[in-house]
C-alpha cells in the first residue's frame, strides 16, 4: 500500500547512509519536484545540503522571488541563487531547434552548478571537501520519457535526465525516481510545504525557453512572461487551478498575422493556450475550458501585451501531441 509516511521514513534512512556526512547540493528550479527533492533531503541531512537556484532567465513572471522568500521561509533550507541569465541568452543565441535548445539549457545547467560547487568548497576551505552529491527531482515519467525507465524510445531529452553532459563529476540523488506526480504532491503536504508550492503546476527544467517556437531573445521571453501571468491569474481566478493540470502558454515567435489593434493595422505575433488534464503527464486530454475565461484571457492578453495579436486554442490531446510544444 502506497504511504507517503512510509515513503518519507524509507528515503530519509536510505539518503542518510547514502551521503554520511558529506555536502549536498540541489538543484532548485521552482518548480514542485525539485522543491520536494530538496525537502526531503533537508529532512534526512540538514544543513548539509546546499540548495542552488539558477536564475536561466527563462523563468516566468515573479519566480524567482517565490523561491528567494517563500520557499525558503517555509523550508530553512540554505540557499545560493546564480543569476546566469547572459550566459544562457549567449549559449541560446542563434539557435532554434527544440532537442539543440534542450541539450544546452541542461549543460549549461549543470555547469552552473559545478561552478557554484567550487565556490561553495573554497568558501568551506577548512574543510575543503568537493561537493559530490548532487539531488535531482527526476520522476517516474521524466525516466520513461527519457527512455531510461523501460527502454521507451526518446521522445524529448528532459533536461533532467537526458541533457546530462558526459563530463558530469556529481553522482544523482534522485529521490522521486519512482513516484508520479500525485505522490510527490502527498509528500510535499506530509512534509509541510505551503499549498502554493506543493500545488504549482508543473514548469519545464528549459522554462520559457523551449515555449517560444524560434529563437530564445530577451525580447520574446519579456513577451511571453507578460502573456503566460495573465493566463494564470485569470486561471487562478476562475477556480480552474485544480481542474488543469497544467498550461503551458505558447509564443510562435516565427509566425506572424495581420490585426488590428489600437488605432491600426497591425503584424503581430499569435500565442497558443495549451490547457491539458492529466493524472501523470503521460497522457493527457485537452481541458474543456469556459468560453467566458478563454474569452477574457483573449482579451486581457491581446490589450494587455501589444506584441501578441491573436490567441489560439490547442485542442490536441497527448498522444498525438506532447504537453509542450518542444
Ligand atoms: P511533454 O511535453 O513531454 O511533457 O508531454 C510532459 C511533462 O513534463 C514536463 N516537461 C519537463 N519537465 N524537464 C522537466 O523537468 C524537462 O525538460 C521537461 N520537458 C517537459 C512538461 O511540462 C509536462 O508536465
Amino acid at each position: 500500500d502506497w504511504d507517503s509516511g512510509n515513503i518519507i521514513e524509507e528515503q530519509v534512512a536510505r539518503i542518510r547512509e547514502q551521503v554520511g556526512s558529506d555536502k549536498v547540493l540541489c538543484a532548485l528550479s521552482g518548480g514542485v519536484d525539485s522543491a520536494v527533492a530538496a525537502a526531503l533531503v533537508h529532512e534526512a541531512i540538514g544543513d548539509q545540503l546546499v540548495c542552488v537556484f539558477v536564475d536561466h532567465g527563462l523563468l516566468r513572471q515573479d519566480e524567482r522571488r517565490q523561491v528567494e522568500e517563500d520557499y525558503v521561509a517555509s523550508t530553512g533550507v540554505r540557499l545560493v541563487t546564480v543569476d546566469a541569465r547572459e550566459r544562457f541568452m549567449q549559449a541560446l543565441k542563434g539557435v532554434t531547434d527544440p532537442e539543440e535548445k534542450r541539450k544546452i539549457i541542461g549543460r549549461e545547467f549543470i555547469r552552473v552548478f559545478e561552478q557554484a560547487e567550487r565556490d561553495l568548497a573554497a568558501e568551506a576551505a577548512a574543510d575543503g571537501e568537493p561537493i559530490r552529491w548532487l539531488v535531482q527531482g527526476t520522476l517516474y515519467p521524466d525516466v520513461v520519457e527519457s527512455g531510461g525507465g523501460t527502454g521507451a524510445a526518446n521522445i524529448k531529452s528532459h533536461h533532467n535526465v537526458g541533457g546530462l553532459p558526459d563530463d558530469l563529476q556529481f553522482q544523482l540523488i534522485e529521490p522521486l525516481r519512482a513516484l508520479f506526480k500525485d505522490e510527490v504532491r502527498a509528500i510535499g503536504r506530509e512534509l509541510g510545504l505551503p499549498e502554493a508550492i506543493v500545488g504549482r503546476q508543473p514548469f519545464p527544467g528549459p522554462g520559457l525557453g523551449i515555449r517560444i517556437i524560434g529563437e530564445v531573445t530577451e525580447e520574446r521571453l519579456d513577451t511571453l512572461r507578460r502573456a503566460d501571468a495573465i493566463a494564470r491569474a485569470e486561471l487562478s481566478a476562475a477556480g480552474l487551478d485544480g481542474e488543469i493540470w497544467q498550461c503551458p502558454v505558447v509564443l510562435l515567435a516565427d509566425v506572424r498575422s495581420v490585426g488590428v489593434q489600437g488605432d491600426g493595422r497591425t503584424y503581430g505575433h499569435p500565442v497558443v493556450l495549451r490547457p491539458v488534464s492529466s493524472e501523470d503527464a503521460m497522457t493527457a486530454d485537452w481541458t474543456r475550458l469556459p468560453y467566458d475565461v478563454l474569452a477574457r484571457i483573449s482579451n486581457r492578453i491581446t490589450n494587455e501585451v501589444p506584441e501578441v495579436n491573436r490567441v489560439v486554442l490547442d485542442v490536441t490531446s497527448k498522444p498525438p501531441g506532447t504537453i509542450e510544444w518542444e
